[in-house]
């Protein structure tokens, strides 16, 4: 199964994400977790990428292409879930290039939707372990111990970008750059919507209800 969860900043795709493989064994591919990586680990790609994530603004087509697309190569059969790729109309066409190169296509689409209000409370309620990468909120979904990682007893840190004034900018640049990717896959494919505004439950409820759905059809 190849998928794309598309939606804004803080929707919910890596939380959702994450529960999906677990239930599907798919193989989780998120741009923003590979960036980070790439920066922590101080490679040229992640010194390039810095100063766009830091200030809300996308990284330039031509690195995030390569990257995911060399990603998805090493995937395994059972197939992958992209989160936060494509996010701009022309990486959707780039995407559809490689795939189609290999035979291949994307199987499903699936849309969180969001209001933007709920998205910063979100974002900058957020809490990360540096070390697995498990993602918390201050408010929502609380670790056991304050502050720390329920995996492995790692102190939790903000991201960067989740200040309120670097996430007003993310979602500027998601209204103007990522929408259109909605538009462009629905010419010629089923998106599927979710209500993201619920909880974290709630939305993995609708999520897997369409998956199912979708896995008998
Ligand atoms: P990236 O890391 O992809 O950030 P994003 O898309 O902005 O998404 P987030 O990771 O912020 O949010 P999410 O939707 O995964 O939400 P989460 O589950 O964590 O990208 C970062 C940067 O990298 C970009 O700004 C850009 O510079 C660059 N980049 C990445 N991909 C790129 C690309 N393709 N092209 C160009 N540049 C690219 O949830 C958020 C919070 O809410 C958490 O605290 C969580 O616990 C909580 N929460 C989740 N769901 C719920 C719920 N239902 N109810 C209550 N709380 C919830």
């Amino acid at each position: 199964m190849r998928m794309i969860l598309l939606g804004a900043p803080g929707a919910g795709k890596g939380t959702q994400c994450k529960r999906i493989v677990a239930r599907y064994g798919l193989q989780h591919l998120s741009s923003g977790d590979i960036l980070r990586s790439q920066r922590a680990a101080g490679t040229e790609l992640g010194k390039k990428a810095g100063s766009f994530m830091d200030s809300g603004a996308l990284v330039p087509d031509k690195i995030i292409v390569e990257m995911m697309i060399s990603e998805i190569e090493k995937a395994p059969e059972a197939g992958f879930i992209l989160d936060g790729f494509p996010r701009t109309v022309n990486q959707a066409i780039e995407l559809d290039k490689s795939l189609a190169q290999c035979g291949q296509d994307i199987d499903i689409i699936l849309n969180l939707q969001i209001n933007d209000q709920i998205v910063a409370e979100r974002m900058t309620g957020r809490r990360s372990c540096p070390k697995c990468g498990a993602v918390y909120h201050i408010k929502n979904l609380k670790p056991k111990v304050d502050g720390i990682c329920d995996n492995d007893g790692t102190s939790l840190i903000q991201r960067p970008d989740d200040s309120l004034d670097v996430v007003t900018n993310r979602l500027k640049t998601y209204h103007q750059q990522t929408k259109p990717v909605e538009q462009c896959y629905g010419n010629n494919r089923a998106i599927y919507n979710i209500d993201a505004n619920g909880s974290a439950d709630e939305v993995s409820t609708l999520i897997f209800e369409q998956l199912d759905v979708l896995a008998k059809a």
